[in-house]
């Protein structure tokens, strides 16, 4: 049994001024080392979602658990909750705090006390790890979307988080750097990383994700295996989310089997055909 790690408990959130609710008596538990995406139309709740949970933004109605422990609005709570819940915002500007790509990542570390010396070891092994180390000197506004958005990842992993979410990670970024993004999410995994992200791509969701939650309206509309979710023909449509293509042509081709089997990759196509 895997433990949970982030609960949100019936958070509802209101944006300033904001005539609609942003979330409606929302409720999901997170454990360690999960794959999970989040789907929604736009508008929907994600990103909100994702300021809760990192404690950016605090729930109207509602709690936030970590580690079982309900996070208060104390000073010391709410900065245990940003140092194990990641979040790496869907535009890095947003996200970045000092001018120079060094002093970005290591904003982190020393923020949360670490001395120069630990800091600079932990900077030096997620730029080595991250293939970055062409990037160390240059202002952040001198890098392009990519590089940005790799940058970014490194600065919420110099936390050391448990886990981390990712706000549309791949919307922007071209073939190249999306190839990337998925190599260093791989990489997390394997160092014990949850990860949690948000996209409109449905066959990547597909093919990485093993849970896949949607939310509708402010709230979860279906939170199961990915497997279950994104082959419900019915469910997808009602979120008006189209299915991944492998689930499409596999049906296709399935048309006259008792039970279909679901390719979650090319090469478990190949295998099937
Ligand atoms: N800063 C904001 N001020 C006012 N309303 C907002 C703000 N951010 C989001 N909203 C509203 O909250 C709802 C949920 O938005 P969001 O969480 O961004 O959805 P998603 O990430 O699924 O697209 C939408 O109705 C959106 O218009
Ligand atoms: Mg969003």
């Amino acid at each position: 049994m895997t433990e949970t790690i982030l609960e949100l408990k019936n958070i509802s959130y209101k944006y300033p001024g904001a005539s609609d609710i942003a979330l409606d008596d929302l409720s999901i538990k997170i454990s360690s080392k999960e794959k999970i995406s989040i789907l929604g139309k736009n508008g929907m709740g994600k990103s909100t979602m994702f300021l809760i949970s990192n404690g950016v933004i605090r729930p109207a109605k509602g709690k936030v658990y970590l580690n079982g422990d309900e996070v208060s609005d104390k000073k010391a709570d709410l900065f245990n909750l940003r140092k194990t819940i990641g979040l790496v915002f869907q535009d890095p500007d947003s996200q970045f705090i000092a001018p120079r790509v060094f002093e970005e990542i290591s904003f982190g570390p020393l923020n949360a006390g670490k001395s120069q010396a630990e800091a600079k070891t932990i900077v030096e092994k997620i730029i080595s790890d991250l293939e970055i180390s062409d990037l160390e000197e240059k202002s952040l506004y001198s890098l392009s979307g990519g590089e940005k958005k790799i940058v970014s990842i490194a600065s919420v992993l110099a936390l050391e988080p448990k886990i981390i979410f990712f706000d549309e990670p791949t919307a922007g970024l071209d073939n190249i750097n999306t190839a990337r993004f998925k190599r260093v999410i791989d990489g997390l995994y394997k160092r014990d990383i949850g990860l949690v992200i948000s996209t409109h791509e449905v066959d990547f969701a597909w093919e990485w994700s093993d849970r896949t939650i949607i939310i509708k309206d402010g709230r979860v509309f279906a939170d199961g295996p990915s497997d279950m979710i994104m082959t419900d023909k019915d469910l997808m449509a009602e979120a008006e989310l189209r299915r991944p293509y492998l689930v499409e042509f596999a049906e296709r081709v399935q048309k006259n089997s008792d039970e279909i089997i679901y390719p979650r990759s090319l090469e478990d196509l190949e295998k099937i055909l």
